[in-house]
């Protein structure tokens, strides 16, 4: 399975990497909208509940965006780890056609399947070596892997997510 997964990442690293080089700050991230669910949405409900899903990886990038910047390496670890388990759900909440109006999903996830995944992958590889690297309290590798975290978050959303209305 990670031999598989490696060998897709491969592919996009190179477009990624090149992305990540120009992303410093969350800038160009957003990190919701206004209707946010109170509670966990139904986990059948599969727009509601990714959505959901994601805006909690973004809370947590967020806050682990300032914990690193304070200095606050180990504190910041179990956010990284948070996003590294998030991203391993990201394949199976979009099941082909899951797209429609409550959803900001195009249609080129499906259309390009693979690269899609292997984004994905990107994300939990990097937030758990963000883990790792928090967790020895390296702040240089922390950074490193921040950088190119932010750099999936950028480039999956370039490629796969509709602008906001
Ligand atoms: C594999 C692709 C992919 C990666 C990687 C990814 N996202 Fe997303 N994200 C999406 C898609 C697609 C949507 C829209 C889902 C929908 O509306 O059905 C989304 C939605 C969101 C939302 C919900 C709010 C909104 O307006 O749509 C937030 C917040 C978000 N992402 C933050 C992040 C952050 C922060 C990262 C990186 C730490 C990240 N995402 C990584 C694909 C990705």
């Amino acid at each position: 399975m990670r031999g598989i997964v490696s060998r897709v990442v491969r592919g996009v690293l190179i477009s990624v990497s090149v992305m990540a080089g120009g992303l410093h700050s969350l800038g160009g991230l957003s990190f919701g909208h206004e209707n946010h669910p109170t509670q966990m949405p139904d986990p059948q409900q599969t727009v509601a509940f990714r959505t959901y899903l994601m805006e909690n990886v973004g809370a947590n990038a967020k806050e682990m965006k300032g914990k690193i910047d304070a200095g606050k390496l180990e504190e910041a670890k179990m956010n990284a780890a948070a996003i590294a388990l998030h991203s391993t759900r990201i394949a199976a909440l979009f099941p082909e056609g899951s797209s429609g109006d409550s959803s900001r999903a195009k249609e080129e996830i499906w259309q390009h399947w693979d690269a899609f995944l292997a984004s994905a992958t990107e994300l939990g590889t990097e937030a758990n070596a963000l883990t790792v690297a928090a967790g020895e309290n390296n702040a240089t590798s922390v950074k490193e892997h921040m950088q190119k975290m932010f750099g999936t978050c950028k480039s999956c959303h370039d490629q796969f997510r509709k602008p906001e209305e």
